[in-house]
């Protein structure tokens, strides 16, 4: 008996030393977060995750009287990458190659070139929808490009509206550059999951 009383109360000691050094160090188990809830993921509308495949046409136009990518930063070298160059864009994103095609969104952002061997652009996008459902949702893009190669490949990093906890990818092709304008048409497969 008076053994028994002897163990509990030193591991009552015991515990009692560990909640002062405990609490100074980590917090206690099961403490609560007034300002943290779980949330049943069907209240936000996460009900069935699905891919759609987005196609559409990129207008980088840098001539002309009204273009829509803008060199903001020139490249501060004479490097042949034009490393260090930065771009601002409001692209048009069209169903067709044809810049009077329905437009259903632009790409606003910019790219800047990272690379010092190649051409390999860094690019960071907000793709924004103005067409029907998708008018005001975004997905936002995020990727190297090297320019010169057939197909490059970037992220799909997240998104918003429709596209919130999205996450997928882009293949883009260059439909066709003019060498004496510098404007380019790109050709973008986007493979997004979304709810
Ligand atoms: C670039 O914009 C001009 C008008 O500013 C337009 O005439 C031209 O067709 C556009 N080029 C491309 C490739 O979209
Ligand atoms: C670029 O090259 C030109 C001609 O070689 C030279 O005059 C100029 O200073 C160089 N600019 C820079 C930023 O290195
Ligand atoms: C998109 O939404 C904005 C703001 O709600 C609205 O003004 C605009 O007319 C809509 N555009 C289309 C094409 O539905
Ligand atoms: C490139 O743009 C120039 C100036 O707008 C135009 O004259 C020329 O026809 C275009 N070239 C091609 C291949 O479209």
């Amino acid at each position: 008996m008076a053994r028994a009383l002897s163990i509990s109360s030193s591991n009552l000691f015991f515990s009692f030393i560990f909640l002062i050094f405990s609490h100074a160090t980590i917090p206690i188990l099961g403490e609560e977060y007034s300002y943290v809830k779980r949330v049943d993921p069907k209240k936000i509308g996460m009900r069935k995750e699905k891919l759609s495949h987005f196609r559409f046409y990129w207008h980088d136009n840098v001539s002309g009287r009204n273009p829509t990518s803008i060199q903001v930063v020139a490249p501060p070298t004479n490097s042949t990458t034009a490393f260090g160059l930065v771009n601002m864009i409001d692209n048009p994103l069209t169903i067709e190659p044809k810049l009077s095609s329905k437009m259903v969104g632009k790409a606003q952002g910019l790219y800047t070139s990272a690379s010092q061997e190649e051409i390999g652009l860094l690019m960071i996008m907000n793709f924004a929808f103005f067409d029907g459902k998708y008018n005001g949702s975004t997905f936002t893009v995020l990727g190297r490009n090297t320019v010169f190669s057939k197909v490059r490949e970037m992220s799909v990093i997240s998104g918003s509206g429709l596209f919130r906890f999205a996450r997928g990818y882009v293949e883009l092709k260059t439909y066709s550059v003019n060498l004496t304008t510098r404007d380019a048409i790109v050709e973008y497969n986007a493979y997004v999951l979304h709810y």
